[in-house]
């Protein structure tokens, strides 16, 4: 017999555990990693502090900052078979090419099945630093061009940007590569960040946990939402046709990319740092449309704020990418490398006082039906 039991679907306001990561309060659009705010670190932090503060619990000291950036970029490069890897799979979307490719990291990782948090943690470290090597190498394979080795001494934003383009990126253009993986790199229960936990539960190792948050991370939902607001940009084209485009979305039942998100009852406030940034970019590259047109979009949607939807993180990032010179298919690995510490931290975390994810799904088939032999069937 099936109990009367509530079932609360896509686990909307379930809290599962406890985190010390980061705490995001929806109703005032507040996130704060590991007891700073959000705005504190994308003015004044850098991708590498924010990263060690996120994997360490702490803002390093100058010292420790030196020895853990001095490891970041010696876990750059990537084995040659991961380069064969890419080429082979090289026509599969990016985020493929980047699941595969962080799979295929775990056959040669020294510490693949030691699930200890020191291992974890040297893991992560080297996972964080290889990613943007294998988006970067899968974009210049796939253009026919040769990968462009990991540089020894450029940061962790200017590193990414060189290997895609072959050249040093102009210090702004860093700058927000660089804002943008702060702001990207951790955020509560997310459907990815659980995904990696549903795998740490079961003792799985990092690279899968990993694997299962790019996985988690692919979908339009969630990390996809960069490339189909910056598609929409471009069926916009003008902005006085902003309004137009957006009534037409609503009336015929669609949402409008880049709006509204489960825990943010106000303006997500990663997207208020993308904002100036992408004006900014557009008025240096004097490119100022795609700013323009994206303004008369959140225009548009302002009715909506009474039902609490604003834009989200991924509003402004999709024209930022774009204005920086990368693919719009790109853009949700651009995501995932800012994930990664994030993923490890919460890897780390599940793992510390592990526990098995298995929740309950209730029965509403059928019941009791007679079992008859295939030859006897209609
Ligand atoms: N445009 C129009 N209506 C929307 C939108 C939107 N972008 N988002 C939510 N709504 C409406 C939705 O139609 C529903 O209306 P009704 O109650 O009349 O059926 C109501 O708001 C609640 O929507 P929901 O899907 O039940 O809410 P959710 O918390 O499950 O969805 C969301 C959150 C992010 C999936 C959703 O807002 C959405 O699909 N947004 C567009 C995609 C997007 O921008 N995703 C990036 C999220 S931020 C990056 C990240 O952290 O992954």
């Amino acid at each position: 017999m099936v109990t009367e039991v509530a079932v609360n679907r896509g686990l909307r306001g379930v809290y599962f555990d406890t985190t010390t990561a980061s705490m995001i309060d929806g109703d005032v659009g507040r996130l704060i990693y590991r007891g700073y705010e959000i705005g504190d670190l994308a003015l004044h932090s850098t991708a590498e502090e924010t990263f060690y503060l996120l994997l360490k619990g702490k803002l390093p000291t100058r010292a420790e900052l030196d020895a853990f950036d001095a490891e970041m970029k010696q876990s750059r490069p990537i084995p040659d078979y991961v380069y064969q890897v890419i080429r082979l799979v090289q026509k599969a979307h990016p985020m493929d090419v980047l699941r595969t490719a962080v799979s295929a990291l775990a056959a040669t990782d020294p510490d693949v099945d030691d699930n200890s948090l020191e291992a974890t943690l040297r893991k992560g470290i080297r996972l964080t630093a290889q990613a943007p090597t294998i988006v970067a190498a899968h974009y210049r394979i796939r253009n026919g061009l040769p990968p462009v080795p990991p540089h020894p001494s450029l940061s962790h934003a200017e590193n990414f940007l060189y290997m895609l383009f072959n050249q040093k990126p102009a210090p702004e253009d860093a700058k927000l590569m660089d804002t943008d993986f702060i702001l990207h790199a951790e955020h509560g229960a997310n459907a990815s960040a659980f995904a990696a936990r549903v795998a740490a539960g079961t003792a799985a190792d990092l690279h899968a946990a990993v694997t299962a948050g790019i996985a988690t991370l692919k979908g339009p939902m969630h990390g996809g939402a960069a490339e189909a607001v910056m598609k929409m940009a471009v069926d916009i084209g003008e902005e006085d046709h902003a309004q137009e485009y957006v009534r037409h979305v609503l009336e015929s039942g669609g949402r409008v990319m880049g709006f509204g998100h489960r825990v943010y009852r106000v303006e997500d406030p990663r997207a208020r740092y993308l904002r100036d940034g992408c004006r900014r970019l557009g008025e240096q590259k004097g490119d100022p449309k795609w700013f323009r047109i994206l303004s008369r979009v959140e225009d548009a949607m302002q009715p909506y704020r009474a039902r609490g939807i604003y834009v989200n993180v991924d509003f402004w990032a999709g024209a930022i990418y774009h204005l920086l010179g990368i693919p719009e298919d790109l853009f949700i690995s651009i995501f995932a490398l800012g994930r990664v510490p994030g993923w490890t931290l919460q890897v780390m975390e599940q793992y510390s006082n592990n526990i098995l994810i298995r929740p309950l799904l209730k029965y509403v088939g059928p019941m009791n039906l007679k079992y008859i032999p295939i030859e006897l069937r209609g």
